[in-house]
């Protein structure tokens, strides 16, 4: 396993790492996306988005749990928010099986543990520390 660590000191320094994570992903990937409410998951997700060629304006899944966006080169980018889903049985529910199984799709994960038991076993790790205002440390585990 690697593990990177990048302090960053503005959103805009975390949307350029999630731009260099994505550029080096293939379709399968699952990432997920650690850290507390107001980290800068949804930033880095945006990145991300950019980062894979996706120009559409990327908005937070929070209300509508999953956001799809179809990728430039081919296949689909997940952008999931499962803060609001309880626990697998729910997540089940709402079919986050068909999101999860996609193997040309990539899925990025916020509030991934909600879903603990079934995540690929594969998956990177993402998690962003609140360090003060404007200061983030990242950490990303491959
Ligand atoms: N270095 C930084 N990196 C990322 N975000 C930053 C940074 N400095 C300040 N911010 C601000 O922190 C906030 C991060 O919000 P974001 O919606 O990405 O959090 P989140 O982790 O997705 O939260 P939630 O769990 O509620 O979805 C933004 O308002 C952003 O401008
Ligand atoms: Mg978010």
């Amino acid at each position: 396993m690697n593990t990177e660590k990048i302090t960053t000191h503005s959103f805009e320094e975390t949307e350029n790492v999630g731009f260099k994570l994505a550029s080096e992903l293939k379709l399968g990937s699952t990432v997920l996306l650690l850290g507390n409410l107001g980290a800068g998951k949804t930033v880095f997700s945006r990145g991300f988005a950019r980062g894979i060629g996706i120009t559409e304006q990327v908005s937070s899944p929070t209300y509508t749990i999953v956001q799809e966006y179809d990728i430039p080169s081919g296949g689909r980018l997940y952008h999931l928010d499962l803060y609001r889903i309880s626990g697998v049985e729910s997540a089940l529910a709402f079919g986050v099986d068909e999101f999860i199984d996609d193997p040309e799709a990539i899925r990025l994960i916020e509030w991934p543990m909600r879903i603990e038991g079934i995540l690929p076993s594969d998956c990177i790790k993402v998690a962003i520390e609140h360090v003060d205002d404007t200061t983030r440390e990242i950490t990303i585990e491959r």
